[in-house]
Parts: structure tokens; sequence; C-alpha cells
């Protein structure tokens, strides 16, 4: 049975963290913490949400910490919480670091990895998850969870999730790409477009090494959610896309095979390509 006490403390309060917080608060008890104290007060406070002005308040008063800085960041924040997170379960979302490192840091932590994207913000995202080696069931089905009231969850091995980084992940720009090039907004998406674009990303998703029932689940869900993101948050293509996009990321990688008229299979692998080139492993 769920614990309606468990508290989640979310590290990283941008793109990522703040949606699943906002998305989280109807059934968990949220807390965040970001090195951006002006962006907590303003974003997070006078929206109603706890906040913690230092990492360790945040861990202290949580029992499930979400680790939601950008891959870059991510050592300096696991040295600096290393000493406090005995008995907490680690969730990260970070592209490309893998359980076995932040284990290998935090030393036979209870880590889940989870690969959301961004349609997290309407609550309709796709979650893919893997469990680290001392994980137990019960924090993988936590997960779950967590990530199913966020949206659709799949449990996939590891080494798949570089795969699902570049199709649920980056995916949404692919779309929001065509869409900006062809000059589309959400009202002009008809139906035989719609469908081709599940085709695309269906083919993308097997090129990367997924099945063709979850490639064809990971395709429709993508491009469903991406048209409802637009719809349901009124922004354009290009804000959703730059919201995707981060310099020397996976998506990135991506858009640079497309700007080339490369094909959406030819740019699923170069962010997938990208994900293991970033990847840190123990
Ligand atoms: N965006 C996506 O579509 C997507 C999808 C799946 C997974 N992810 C993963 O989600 C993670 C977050 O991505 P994002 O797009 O949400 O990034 P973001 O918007 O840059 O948010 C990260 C936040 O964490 C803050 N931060 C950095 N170091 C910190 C520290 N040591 N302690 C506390 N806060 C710290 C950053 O502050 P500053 O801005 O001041 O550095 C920023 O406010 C990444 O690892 C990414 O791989 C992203």
């Amino acid at each position: 049975m769920r614990d309606v006490k468990k508290r989640l403390g979310i590290i990283g309060f941008g793109n990522m963290g703040s949606s699943i917080a906002f998305g989280a608060r109807s059934l968990f008890e949220v807390s965040v913490f970001d090195k951006d104290k002006q962006k907590l007060v303003k974003q997070a406070n006078n929206r109603g949400l706890k906040t913690e002005m230092l990492a360790t308040d945040l861990i202290n008063s949580s029992d499930v910490i979400i680790l939601a800085v950008k891959p870059q960041d991510f050592d300096i924040l696991l040295n600096e919480i290393k000493p406090f997170i005995q008995g907490k379960l680690i969730l990260s979302i970070a592209a490309g670091i893998t359980t076995g490192y932040i284990e290998m840091i935090l030393k036979e932590a209870r880590v889940v990895r989870a690969m959301p994207n961004i349609a997290v913000k309407i609550s309709a995202a796709e979650t893919s998850l893997a469990k680290g080696k001392y994980a137990k069931e019960e924090d993988l089905n936590f997960a779950k969870e967590l990530f199913g009231l966020l949206g659709k969850v799949w449990v996939v091995k590891e080494e798949m999730i570089d795969s699902a980084t570049a199709i649920s992940g980056s995916g949404p720009a692919y779309i929001f790409y065509d869409m900006e090039i062809n000059k589309l907004d959400s009202s002009k998406i008809k139906i035989e477009r719609k469908n081709e674009y599940i085709q695309r990303l269906k083919q993308a998703a097997l090129d990367v090494g997924f099945g063709p029932k979850m490639a064809l689940d990971l395709a429709i869900n993508t491009i469903a959610s991406s048209i409802q993101l637009l719809v349901q948050t009124g922004s354009s293509p290009m804000e959703l896309r730059k919201m995707i996009t981060s310099a020397g990321g996976t998506t990135e990688a991506a858009l640079e095979v497309l700007s080339r008229n490369g094909s959406w299979s030819e740019a699923a692998l170069a962010a997938k390509k990208r994900a293991q080139e970033l990847s840190r492993k123990e």
C-alpha cells in the first residue's frame, strides 16, 4: 500500500525538477532545493511549495531524494550530499549518469534511475525506469508510483536508458523542429501528419534497439504528449524545443543531424551515441 507520508526532496528546481514537484504534490509531501535562492523564493515559495535553503536540510527532511541537476553539475552535488544520504532512496533523472556511478560515489546507496521527458510538465510524461544494484523492489515500486502519477512508466534494463533518452527524452524535439521548419502549430497538425510522425519515431525506436511493441508504444505516446504540451502550455514549438535542448547534450546532437536533412532514425542514433559519450559509469 502507498505510504502517504513519504517525503520527496527535489534537488534542482529547473525545467524537470519544478515540473515533478508541482505534479507530485497532490500525493506526496514535496520540498525543493536549488542553488539559485531567488528562483526558489519566486517560483516555488510563491506557488506554495516548501523550500529548503540548504541541501542538507532538504535531505534530513526527506525519505526520497530526486537529483534533477544537469549531468555536468552531478559530481559536485554527489560529493556534497554523500555524507548525509544514508537510508535514503536516491532517484536520479540525469541523462547518461549510471546507477553504478552514483553507487560508487554514494557508497552502496539505493538508487533508481529514471528517464522522464518534458511532458512531465502536463503530467503526461513517458518515463523509463531502471533499478540499481542496492535498490529494493519496493524502491522500484515507489518510483513506478511516483512517475505513474506523472504519466506512463516503463521498467527497462539500464542499458536501454540511452535509447529511451533518444526517443522519449529527445523525441519531442524532432516533432517541434519539424513543426518549426514547416511553420505548423498544433491546430494545423492533421491526422495524416500525426501518423507520419508516429511511423518515423517508431522506426527510430526500432533502430535504437527497442522491440516492435515498445517502439510503437513510445512513438504513439511521445507524439500525443508533445502535441498535448503545445496545446496545454500555449508555448510555441520553438520554445518547447529549446527547453529540451542543452548545449552539448543528446537533443542538440540529434538536431544537428536534422538540420542537415537527416532522418529521425539518424537523429535518434546520434542522440543515443551522445548519451553514451556523456555516460559516466562505475
Ligand atoms: N529537459 C529535459 O527534457 C530532460 C528530460 C529527461 C531528463 N532530463 C535530465 O534532467 C536533469 C535536469 O534537467 P533540466 O532541463 O531540468 O535542467 P535545468 O533547467 O538547468 O535545472 C537544473 C537546476 O539545478 C540547479 N543546480 C545545479 N547545480 C545544483 C546544485 N549543486 N544544487 C542545487 N541546484 C543545482 C540549476 O541552477 P543553475 O541554472 O544556476 O545552474 C538549475 O536551476 C538533467 O540531468 C537532464 O539530463 C532532462
